[in-house]
């Protein structure tokens, strides 16, 4: 969990209902800034050699293969421009996933990924991590796909979906999950509570 008080902030505002559409995105835009800022921590670098208008000098470069960064629609969209901010070299996949209101499991609709990301580092950007339905099925495609190295970047997260994540993917692979907060429970609809009620709408509503 990420802890810092511009992060905070910025989720209490986020969280109030009377944010309006526009303040919301910017929101959402800035703290995938500050939380990719932790969740490229470990992101694999190469030294190069740089010169300066004074001097040659070693430096570092992000290293090949490249990252791939995948959001999923609808409401992961409003992360992908902050991310793409501060790791502009990165691939972009999509994953277009919607939770069915009744059963709340999650339904794919759109799936464009690269054929091979054997041992590309991935990220997957989804506010929300309720149940973990979402989440689950999004790592299982990329691990399908011979992905070892997950990083999803959430802002809220549900107790029961980081333990489901968790258990889903035992040891199968390295899963990392960067949040903005951990709240209380998930209500009987889903919700996470007191969460910000549904991103997608939210943001795109
Ligand atoms: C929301 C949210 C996650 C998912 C989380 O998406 O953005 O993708 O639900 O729930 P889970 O952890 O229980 O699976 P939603 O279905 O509302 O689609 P949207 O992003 O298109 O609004």
């Amino acid at each position: 969990m990420a802890d810092h008080p511009l992060i905070a902030h910025k989720l209490t505002v986020l969280r109030d209902v009377n944010t309006d559409s526009p303040t919301f995105r910017r929101l959402v835009e800035e703290l995938v800034a500050l939380l990719a800022y932790e969740a490229t921590r470990e992101v694999r670098v190469e030294t190069v050699e740089v010169t300066t208008p004074v001097a040659t000098t070693t430096g570092t470069h992000i290293s090949t293969p490249r990252p791939l960064v995948v959001p999923i629609l609808r409401a992961g969209l409003g992360m992908l421009e902050g991310m793409s901010k501060l790791l502009p070299t990165a691939e972009v996949g999509f994953l277009g996933m919607l939770r069915d209101e009744t059963t709340l499991e999650a339904v794919t609709y759109a799936n464009r990924l690269p054929q091979d990301i054997t041992g590309r580092q991935t990220f997957l950007l989804d506010p929300m991590l309720a149940t973990g339905g979402t989440l689950i099925m999004a790592i299982d495609y990329l691990l399908e796909l011979g992905a070892k190295d997950v990083t999803a970047i959430c802002l809220l997260a549900a107790p029961e979906g980081i333990d489901a994540v968790r258990q889903s993917v035992g040891d199968r692979a390295e899963v990392k999950i960067v949040v903005a907060a951990v709240d209380e429970r998930l209500n009987a609809k889903g919700y996470i509570v007191p969460g910000l009620g549904d991103a997608g709408d939210r943001l795109y509503g």
